[in-house]
This record gives structure tokens, sequence and C-alpha cells, in this order.
């Protein structure tokens, strides 16, 4: 089909512990599912501190690094993976900016947020770390592979 290149493209998302505890998964889920992306894998987890260590790495040494592995280690959130056209760019425009206040109203933190420290999702920045996180979260038999009708009318 048009974009067929681009339309495997996938990122890695996840409900922070906060987005879980105020009950806005599904609202999350359902903005991806609307917009035309496809589920491909979905786990309710709460992870250790070392796992959350290796998802941030990169943010080693900042001065809420601490506070943000405790605060993503302190309940369970909700991993996920999701595939379509440019879905890395366009989920973090859905997100919004880190700080909830830069964020437009219409993305998920610009409507439900207000505090960096709280800021309920979370999304791959690239195409790159993308991969890294999907291989950080999953085991590669998790991902479905599957077609779904949007593949028709979406694309
Ligand atoms: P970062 O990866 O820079 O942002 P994003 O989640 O938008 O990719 O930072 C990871 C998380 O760390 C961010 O979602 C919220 C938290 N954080 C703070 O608490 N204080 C800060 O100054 C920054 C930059 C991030």
């Amino acid at each position: 089909s048009r974009a067929m290149s681009k339309s495997g493209e996938r990122t890695f998302l996840a409900v922070k512990p906060d987005g879980v505890q105020r009950g806005l998964v599904g609202d999350i889920i359902s903005r991806f599912e609307k917009r035309g992306y496809k589920l491909v894998a979905l786990k309710l987890q709460q992870v250790s501190e070392d796992h959350l260590r290796k998802h941030y790495a990169d943010l080693k040494g900042k001065p809420f690094f601490e506070g943000l592995v405790k605060f993503m280690a302190s309940g369970p959130l909700v991993a996920m993976v999701w595939e379509g056209l440019d879905v890395v760019k366009q989920g973090r425009a859905m997100l919004g900016e880190t700080n909830p206040l830069a964020s437009k109203p219409g993305s998920i933190r610009g409507d439900y947020s207000i505090d960096m420290g709280r800021n309920i999702c979370h999304g791959s920045d690239s195409v790159e770390s993308a991969k890294k996180e999907i291989e950080l979260w999953f085991d590669a038999k998790d991902l479905c592979d599957y077609k779904k009708a949007n593949d028709v009318w979406v694309y």
C-alpha cells in the first residue's frame, strides 16, 4: 500500500504510574487506536528500579534521575508497543512537551497534567531509542504480528 515502508514503524509508549492511578489508561489507548495506530504489545507491570535505571540510562546524573526512577517503580505502569506511519514523531506530538505547562491543550500532557514529574506517559523520542526500549521491555515473541482493517482503511 501507499506508505508501506514507514507504516511498519514502531514506538514504545508507557502510561506511567500516575496515569494508571488516575484512570487514564483507556483514554490514552483510545487516542492511539482512533488515530489509526496498531497495538502490537501491551502489559500492566510494576517494574524494578534497576529496570528503570536501564530505561532512563541517558538521564543518569540528572538531578531528577533518582526521583524519576522511584516514581516510575512506585506502582504498576502500562507498557505498550504501537505501530504505524511516523508513529514515533506523531506519538511524541500526541503526548505533548516534557513539561506539561508547555504542552498544548489537545495533547495528553496538555489535557491532563501540570507537573513535570507527573506527566502521565512516556513515548520514545527517536526510532533508534524506540528499538532499544522495545527490546528492553518486551520479548520478541510478545510482539504480535497481525493484520488490521486499519491497514486497508487508513493507509
Ligand atoms: P525526558 O526523557 O527528558 O523527557 P520525556 O519524558 O518527555 O522524553 O525526561 C524523562 C522524565 O523525567 C520526564 O518525562 C519527566 C522527568 N523530568 C523531570 O522530573 N524533571 C526535568 O527537569 C526533566 C527534564 C524531566
